[in-house]
């Protein structure tokens, strides 16, 4: 069986951290979609890691960690999350495997994400600029070019074949773009020649003898359901399958062998970059949510948009993903408030509905609240359930009530020991 854990919201929910805390359980971590657009967040001993592309299962000895073919790869980010990891006496050749089948994020693709990006203007995605977009464009246009390419000679003539096609296609974007191929080229074949000293496996091959040994296997995903290219904010998502469909192409993995699908949300809701957000806050509380939760992007240091929980769109990502178990990060953020305020459903045209329709634009949708104590209780120092504050433990009841779905982990700091277990 393989569990998942995925994200619920629009991302930044704290991935990361807990894929690392669950890792002493599992044999193999591997990731299924998206690329150096995700940002994961480890910290501990005092150290915070970002992860990009590295599963976050890298820094425990007993745990192999596959790059899925759901995966786009930019070798340049690759090496130098490669030259972070120096210094941790990591053995990353017999602890990182890539599928053969990932495809390659080329420097033309982040000029095209730049070139499309600028042609929107006011209406663009706010994407990373990680080339995330035009590398699935190729992946499913059937142009990409893939790990496995490297292995053959003419490797590099194949790149050619496609740069050349890609800065034509920048030119019809007809937007000012500057650039030196030359030395992004320099750039990119060390990463190349970074990425091919590692080990490239067939990796759904290889998930599932690990599944036939009895290997207990952890799929992580990157981003949150609501910026899933189909199930999200469309068009302001990203260009995978982030729910838990994706893991099952993004590994090859079959459906009936996905066991535990665990959901991770954040107490509140954030989003970076552009698109609909109901509860958005434009206020005091949603400053206080950003400062204290020091919400700044982990890939791009963006800021945050911040903003009361959404148990409309959690409920929506709950039942597309079939979420078995709740974890809730980011508690001890709210520590302080007064009173907190949950949407439980959206008034649209007139009626008060429970789902999410087709557009979630503030002027369709106004969010309805329920309001509920909040508690002063700094949380950051505890380790028990039964320590948690009465208030809170209102809070998670409701939610649990609402979402039929036990929430198993309450994290309460950044740091790996600040997670509470129920
Ligand atoms: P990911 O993309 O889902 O892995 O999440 P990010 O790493 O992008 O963002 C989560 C941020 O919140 C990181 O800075 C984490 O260190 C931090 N974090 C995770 N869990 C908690 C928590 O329970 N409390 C607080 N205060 N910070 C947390
Ligand atoms: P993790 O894994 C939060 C957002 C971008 C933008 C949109 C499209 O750290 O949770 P893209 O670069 O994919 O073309 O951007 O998606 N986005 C994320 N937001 N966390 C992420 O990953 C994200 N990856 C992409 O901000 O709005
Ligand atoms: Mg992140």
């Amino acid at each position: 069986m393989v569990d998942l854990l995925l994200g619920l919201q629009w991302g930044d929910e704290g991935k990361g951290k807990i894929v690392d805390v669950l890792t002493k359980d599992y044999d193999i971590i591997a990731r299924f979609q998206g690329g150096p657009n995700a940002g994961h967040t480890l910290e501990f001993d005092g150290i915070k890691h970002v992860l990009h592309t590295i599963p976050s299962g890298i820094f425990h000895k007993n745990a192999i960690n596959v790059v899925g073919n759901g995966v786009v790869i930019d070798p340049v980010i690759f090496k130098k999350e490669l030259d972070n990891l120096e210094k941790f006496d990591i053995d990353i050749i017999s602890k990182l495997f890539i599928s053969r089948k990932a495809h390659l994020i080329l420097p033309t693709h982040r000029l095209l994400d730049a070139a499309s990006e600028a042609a929107k203007g006011k209406a663009k995605i706010g994407s990373t600029l990680k080339g995330i977009g035009p590398t699935y464009m190729d992946k499913t246009g059937r142009n990409g070019m893939r790990v496995g390419d490297l292995e053959f000679e003419n490797w590099k003539e194949k790149y050619r074949a496609l740069a050349d096609k890609h800065e034509a296609m920048i030119g019809f974007y007809n937007v000012d773009i500057q650039y030196d191929l030359t030395e992004l080229e320099a750039e990119f074949y060390e990463g190349v020649a970074t990425l091919k000293q590692l080990k490239f496996i067939d990796s759904e091959e290889y998930i599932f003898k690990a599944q036939d040994e009895g290997k207990k296997i952890l799929a992580e995903g990157a981003q949150g359901s609501l910026l899933d290219i189909d199930f999200g904010t469309y068009p302001f998502v990203t260009s995978s399958n982030t729910t838990a469909a994706g893991a099952c192409t993004g590994l090859g993995v079959a459906p009936n062998k996905i066991g535990r699908v665990l959901g991770i949300f954040k107490a509140y809701t954030t989003r970076v970059g552009s698109g609909p957000f109901p509860t958005e806050l434009f206020d005091n509380d949603g400053e206080t949510m950003g400062r204290v939760g020091n919400e700044f992007g982990a890939t791009t240091g963006r800021p945050r948009r911040c903003g009361w929980l959404d148990l409309v769109a959690l409920k929506y990502a709950v039942q597309i993903n079939g979420v078995t178990e709740l974890m809730m990060m980011k508690g001890d953020v709210l520590s302080g408030f007064k009173t907190l305020k949950l949407c439980t459903a959206y008034k649209y045209k007139g009626e008060e509905i429970q789902h999410l329709p087709y557009n979630i634009e503030s002027e369709n949708v106004t969010p309805v609240y329920k309001e509920m104590k909040g508690w002063a209780k700094d949380l950051t120092q505890l380790t028990k359930a039964e320590e948690l504050p009465p208030a809170l433990n209102d809070y998670i009841a409701f939610l649990e009530e609402q979402l039929n779905v036990p929430i198993k982990i309450v994290s309460v700091g950044p740091d790996r020991t600040q997670t509470i277990h129920r």
